[in-house]
This record gives C-alpha cells, sequence and structure tokens, in this order.
C-alpha cells in the first residue's frame, strides 16, 4: 500500500512539472496574468495537454478541454499548476468547462493568489462532487509564478536588482567611459537565467547614455527547444526624455523598448517623434524630482491597449535606479556579479 502511495507521489510530480514546461512557454506573452500549463492523465500516460498560450486567450484547462475531443473516464486526472479559475475575467471561468466534461479529478500545484479565485475555485469544484488535491510541487509553483504573486499580494511586479562589480568594487569608470565587468560566461548565465526569466528589463536614462546597452538576451541559451528565443521588453527611466535618439536600444527591436517620461517634462513633439518609430512612451507622474512609484507601479501590471502588464522585472541599474527601488523597499531578490572583464 506504501509503495503504491509512493508511486503515485513520484507520478503526480512528474505531471506537474510538465504542467509547469508547459506553463513556461508563456513567458512574456500573458501580460499581467499567470502562466499555466494543464495535462490530463489516464492510468499514468498523459493523454492530453495545453497551456495558456497568450494575454486574453483561453485559460490551460480551457484549452485543453476543448481541443480534447474524446471521452473523460472517471478515473482521468486534470493536472493544472493553478487552481481552476471560478470568476469570469476575459474568459469564462474553467470549473465551469471543467464539470461540464465531467472531470471527477483534480490536481492543481497552488492556490490562486487573485483575491477573485483564492481557494474558491477549489471548493467550488469539491461542492460539484470532485476530488481535489493539492498542492503539488508548491516549490516550483510558486517560483514559475511568482511575479503573478507579487502583482496580485503586493500591487507591483516582482522585483531583482543586478549589479556587476569588480574585485575591488568598482560598477563603473570615474571619468563616464563604459567599463566591461562581466566575462562572456557570466554573461551568458545572466542572458539565460536573469534576463530571459522576466518579463521586462529596466535601467535609469543615465546608463544609456555610458554604455548604450542592447540590454537583449542574445547570450542565452536555450533551455526549452519548444520555444523560440525570448525577448522581454526594456523600460528606460527617463523623466524628460533626454535619452540619445539612435541609441542602439531605439534602433534594436525598438517595438520592445518602453521610455517611462515624466507626465509634466516629456515634450510632446518628442513623444510623437519617438511614437513614430514604434517606440513608446508611458507617462508616469512625478513625486517631488522622482516618479511616485506607486503610481509607476500600477501602470506597469496593468494593462493598457495594446501593452498588457508585467509581472517580473530586472532592475539593471545604474546607482541612482537601484537606489529607486531599495528606498523604497521594492527589493525582491539582488544579485551581484563579481568581474574582472576577463
Ligand atoms: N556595474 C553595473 O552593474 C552597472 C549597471 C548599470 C549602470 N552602471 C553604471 O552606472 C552609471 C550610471 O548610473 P547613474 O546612477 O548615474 O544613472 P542611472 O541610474 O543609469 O540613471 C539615472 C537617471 O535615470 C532617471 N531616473 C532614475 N531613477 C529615477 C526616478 N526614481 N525618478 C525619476 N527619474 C529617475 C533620472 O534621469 P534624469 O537625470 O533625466 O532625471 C536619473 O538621473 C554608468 O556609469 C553605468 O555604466 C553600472
Amino acid at each position: 500500500m506504501k509503495s503504491i502511495h509512493a508511486f503515485s507521489d513520484v507520478q503526480d510530480a512528474r505531471c506537474m512539472r510538465r504542467c509547469l514546461a508547459l506553463a513556461s512557454r508563456a513567458r512574456g506573452l500573458v501580460g499581467n496574468g499567470a502562466m499555466v500549463g494543464a495535462v490530463l492523465v489516464r492510468k499514468g500516460q498523459i493523454i492530453a495537454e495545453a497551456h495558456h498560450a497568450g494575454f486574453g486567450l483561453r485559460h490551460a484547462e480551457r484549452s485543453l478541454l476543448e481541443s480534447f475531443r474524446g471521452d473523460i473516464h472517471p478515473e482521468d486526472i486534470l493536472f493544472t499548476n493553478l487552481e481552476p479559475c471560478c470568476h469570469t475575467g476575459r474568459t469564462p471561468p474553467c470549473t465551469n468547462i471543467i464539470v461540464e466534461r465531467g472531470i471527477r479529478k483534480v490536481i492543481y500545484g497552488m492556490r490562486d493568489s487573485d483575491p477573485r479565485v483564492a481557494g474558491k475555485g477549489i471548493a467550488l469544484l469539491q461542492s460539484q462532487g470532485l476530488s481535489v488535491t493539492g498542492p503539488v510541487d508548491l516549490a516550483e509553483c510558486e517560483r514559475l509564478n511568482r511575479g503573478f504573486n507579487a502583482v496580485r499580494t503586493l500591487g507591483r511586479p516582482w522585483i531583482t536588482l543586478k549589479m556587476a562589480r569588480t574585485l575591488d568594487g568598482r560598477i563603473a569608470n570615474g571619468d563616464g567611459s563604459p567599463l566591461k565587468i562581466t566575462s562572456t560566461e557570466q554573461d551568458r548565465w545572466s542572458h539565460t537565467w536573469l534576463r530571459s526569466m522576466v518579463d521586462a528589463i529596466l535601467i535609469g536614462v543615465q546608463t544609456v547614455m555610458t554604455d548604450d546597452p542592447l540590454l537583449d538576451t542574445r547570450f542565452a541559451q536555450k533551455l526549452n527547444t519548444n520555444t523560440d528565443q525570448y525577448y522581454p521588453l526594456r523600460f528606460i527611466l527617463d523623466p524628460s526624455l533626454r535619452i540619445p535618439e539612435y541609441s542602439k536600444i531605439l534602433t534594436n527591436s525598438p517595438h520592445q523598448t518602453i521610455l517611462v517620461a515624466a507626465e509634466d517634462r516629456a515634450p510632446a513633439d518628442r513623444i510623437s517623434t519617438l511614437a513614430q518609430r514604434g517606440i513608446r512612451v508611458m507617462l508616469a507622474p512625478l513625486s517631488g524630482q522622482a516618479f511616485d512609484l506607486a503610481a509607476l507601479f500600477t501602470l506597469l501590471v496593468t494593462p493598457q491597449s495594446d501593452y498588457h502588464g508585467i509581472t517580473s522585472m530586472l532592475v539593471e541599474g545604474g546607482p541612482k535606479t537601484w537606489e529607486t527601488f531599495r528606498r523604497a523597499g521594492a527589493v525582491d531578490e539582488d544579485v551581484v556579479l563579481v568581474g574582472d572583464g576577463g
């Protein structure tokens, strides 16, 4: 009896890992929503799978159950890394189709932190006689959707600060010239494990002036053969829009760049010139000389027209920009790379 249970635990973990792998294909595509995968399991075999593929599109469970045309058997198990939703958002509740299609057992990875769900999806399914169990592989489920959870519980993205410094503690040259600190191996690591894992990268305009960075993921190693190389959005804090017109960040994939400018400082003609080049300007209010951070967070996480919001952000500097987030206590994770530029 004990060994059967142990086998089931292993199988549950394997199926949940598959949900997470499917879910992670949606990085950068679901806006401020959750990355979710779902699999349908019969006698230990996955017979159907789906994921939430884009902002406003069908959730993973609905997508799976609408595409799977076969009969549902009483012993079939639906796995999903997030509690099924029970509210009407941009799509109908997933709990409806789960009940309608005759699913009898659901295993979930983590509860939904969205107050509209927060356990109500589980309770609704249980009230309809379904067996609902979880959490399974909770740490990995929470890690994948830590941005989604931060937006729902803190009203801001999950924020990682990244700094590079030399062995003797320098982060820049004193004369304002660029200083290469990290090695190619470190760049490969940070492009793979930092930049490719967030919805957006953010820097201050002075770093653009000094370093003219590309801020892309060109050194990232491919982790999942089913996904193309991923490019996060790039935000620049630039209240007066003093960014040089031909910065790499404005000429390479300009549609991936969003300039955050001050409502009453950014020149209107500059905004329209940038817009003609496909570069978005997000206008945020100032509180004194600095952006009102609460208002900025709301702008970052809230979908508006063709902007779908973000849930996680890598703040790459420089010091004034790091300080903005530190002072506000809005840092979830600090990464320091120590290099000699070799
Ligand atoms: N070693 C590393 O990891 C690393 C990483 C990045 C940069 N750096 C170095 O850092 C240096 C630049 O750093 P920095 O501190 O001078 O500049 P920065 O942080 O790159 O940019 C600062 C500017 O961004 C705008 N800004 C930042 N936070 C703001 C806020 N809360 N509200 C409104 N505007 C805000 C302001 O623009 P306005 O002045 O227009 O108001 C501010 O002066 C460069 O030498 C660069 O090479 C090092």
